[in-house]
């Protein structure tokens, strides 16, 4: 079985929910506390033994570069004046390890993914989709490199939520069910309301076997008139193994306004240094509202 090593993490996106913070900032850099959610997205990929991170870009989005790179400057000031550098942990990778393809239309997540078919290889390979923040110890991908490596094939983070919410995710097909992993019967990509197979969703963490790229070459339009990844894996099931796992953990969906706030508030609630005066601030605010 061939270890995870590279990880796909689609950033073209336009961020038009957030705008106008979006115009020219990336939604990736937003910050959770003092973590740009891309950053959490990365140090969950390196701890779970991920090398290589292969960003697919557009237009506008150079700053996710700039954020991987050495920032000279900076680092020299914080060294020539002995200040702690343990914030930049995971900022810098290793020379090649950070890989920068651009995705030059928006025409769908599987097609995102497959712009970087060169570089993933004949290997398997993880994607995560980093306004889904997930908070777990271990984290989510390396819950997810354990089950892999007992099951093999693909592994699919997999997520119960409302049954009224379903229409706005991939939506699984579940077959018998292990603890926390689950076969993976079939797929759907944005079912219409009242019509999907189960609760369980694809909250964005995936590991794929590069079979995928394949099928995304002539994988036609889907839901929302897109290439969906969803629908190039669904073309796997029964050919290969495939396997959800739900991970032990908090999953806060970023992309939504209301999602990103609650991480920055829980995180700030946990944080060593300011959780207790956000307590104080907090209860002063809902006193006071
Ligand atoms: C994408 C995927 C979907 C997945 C979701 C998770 O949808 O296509 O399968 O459940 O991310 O956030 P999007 O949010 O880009 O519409």
């Amino acid at each position: 079985m061939k270890p995870i090593k590279k990880a796909v993490f689609p950033v073209a996106g336009m961020g038009t929910r957030f705008l106008p913070a979006t115009k020219v900032v990336p939604k990736e850099l937003f910050p959770v506390v003092d973590r740009p959610l891309l950053q959490y997205a990365v140090d969950e990929a390196l701890e779970a033994g991920i090398e290589q991170m292969i960003f697919v870009t557009g237009r506008g989005k150079d700053l996710i570069e700039s954020h991987f790179d050495l920032a000279y400057e900076l680092e020299h000031t914080m060294d020539s004046r002995s200040k702690d550098k343990t914030a930049l942990r995971g900022t810098r990778l290793k020379p090649g390890n950070a890989v920068f393809v651009r995705q030059q239309e928006p025409l769908g997540l599987g097609h995102a993914i497959w712009c970087a078919r060169d570089i993933v290889g004949d290997e398997p390979f993880a994607i995560f989709l980093p306004d889904e923040f997930m908070v777990g110890s271990p984290g989510c991908m390396k819950q997810m490199v354990g089950a892999y490596e007992k099951l093999g094939g693909n592994v699919v983070c997999a997520l119960e939520i409302p049954m009224e919410d379903t229409p706005s995710y991939g939506v699984i097909d579940p077959g018998y069910r292990d603890g926390p992993v689950t076969e993976v019967k079939g797929l759907v990509e944005k079912p219409a309301a009242g019509t999907a197979p189960s609760n369980l969703i694809l909250p964005g963490r995936y590991i794929l076997q590069p079979e995928v790229m394949r099928i995304l070459e002539t994988q036609e339009a889907g839901a929302g008139g897109e290439i969906q990844l969803t629908d190039a894996m669904a073309q796997m099931i029964g050919k290969q193994a495939f396997h959800g796992l739900t991970f032990d953990g908090k999953r806060y969906d970023c992309g939504s306004k209301v999602g990103y706030v609650e991480a920055n508030f829980a995180l700030a609630l946990a944080h060593p240094e300011i959780g207790a005066d956000i307590r104080e601030v907090a209860g002063k605010l809902l006193a006071e509202s």
